[in-house]
C-alpha cells in the first residue's frame, strides 16, 4: 500500500529525513518509535504534503500512485489520513461544519453524493458516541479550548467519519487519560483494523500498543529507520531505552 524508498527531506535548508525506507502492506499496523527530534512528525508532514517541506531525493508510492506528485487534498482523497501530534484550533468553524465539508469533499472525489446536514449529523453523533465524546463538542469551533485529550479524541472522531485507507497517527496517545487511551485504542482497531487498511502509529510508549497490537515496530533515529522488529522491540526499548539501539 505504501512504499517509501530512500526518502530525503528538508525544511529551511536543514535535512531531517536522511534516506528513510519503509514498506507498509494492507492489513498491517506499524509502530514508529524513536528519540525526540528524530524526524517522526516530519515523516508524517512530508507524507501529508505540508508546505515548507522539500523532498530532495527518494520516492513514495501509495496504492501504486506517486504520492509526492499529489496535492495535499488529493492525498486525502486517495485515502491518506494524518492525525496530528498537535491538532490545530480553527476558530469560527464548527466541528460539524468542518467534518461535513471534509467528508463531502472526499465523497465528491469518489463520485458519491454529498451527505445532507441531517444525514451527516446522525453519522457524526454515532462516531462521537463510539469514542465517548460529548455531543456538544461537535458544535464547538474545531479544537478551540478543547483539552489535550479532547483534541486527540476529536481526531479519532474525524478519522471515523473520513474512514481512510491509511492512517498516520502522530502521538495520538499523548495526553490521554487511562480510560481515554483504551477508548482511543479500541477506536483505532474498530475503524482501521481491516484487511484493506493500514496504520502507522507514531508513539513513545508501549501502552497504546497493548491496545493496538502492531505487526512491526521500527526505530526512527536521525532521519532513518535504523532497526525493525516485532512487538518485542517495543518492550525492549521500554526496558533499555534507545542508547543501545542508536549506538
Ligand atoms: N523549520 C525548521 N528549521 C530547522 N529545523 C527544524 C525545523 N522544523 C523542524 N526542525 C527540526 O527537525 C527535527 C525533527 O523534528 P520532528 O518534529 O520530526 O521530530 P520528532 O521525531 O517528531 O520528535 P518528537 O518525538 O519530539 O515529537 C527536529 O530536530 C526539529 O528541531
Ligand atoms: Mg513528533
Amino acid at each position: 500500500m505504501l512504499k517509501i524508498t530512500n526518502l530525503h527531506a528538508e525544511i529551511d535548508g536543514k535535512e531531517i529525513l536522511k534516506g528513510l525506507s519503509l514498506t507498509v502492506n494492507a492489513g498491517e499496523v506499524h509502530a514508529i518509535m524513536g528519540p525526540n527530534g528524530a524526524g517522526k512528525s516530519t515523516l508524517g508532514y512530508v507524507l501529508g504534503g505540508r508546505p515548507g517541506y522539500e523532498v530532495t531525493a527518494g520516492s513514495v508510492e501509495f496504492d501504486g500512485k506517486d504520492l509526492l506528485a499529489l496535492a495535499p487534498h488529493e492525498r486525502a482523497a486517495a485515502g491518506l489520513f494524518l492525525g496530528f501530534q498537535y491538532p490545530v484550533e480553527i476558530p469560527g468553524v464548527s466541528n460539524v461544519q468542518f467534518l461535513r465539508e471534509a467528508l463531502n469533499a472526499q465523497r465528491k472525489g469518489r463520485d458519491e453524493k454529498p451527505l445532507s446536514g441531517a444525514e451527516f449529523l446522525k453519522f457524526a453523533r454515532a462516531q462521537a458516541d463510539a469514542l465517548s465524546m460529548d455531543q456538544d463538542m461537535l458544535k464547538r469551533p474545531v479544537n478551540v479550548g478543547f483539552s489535550g485529550g479532547e483534541k486527540k479524541r476529536n481526531e479519532m472522531v474525524q478519522m471515523g467519519l473520513i474512514d481512510p485507507k491509511l492512517a498516520i497517527l502522530d502521538e495520538t496517545d499523548s495526553g490521554l487519560d487511562i480510560d481515554a487511551l483504551r477508548i482511543v485504542g479500541e477506536g483505532i482497531n474498530r475503524i482501521m483494523r481491516k484487511p484493506e487498511k493500514a496504520v502507522i502509529l507514531i508513539t513513545h510508549y508501549e501502552r497504546l500498543l497493548s491496545y493496538v497490537a502492531p505487526d512491526f515496530v521500527h526505530v526512527l533515529s536521525a532521519g532513518r529507520i535504523i532497526r525493525s522488529g516485532g512487538p518485542e522491540l517495543a518492550a525492549e526499548l521500554e526496558r533499555e531505552g534507545y542508547a543501545g539501539v542508536v549506538a
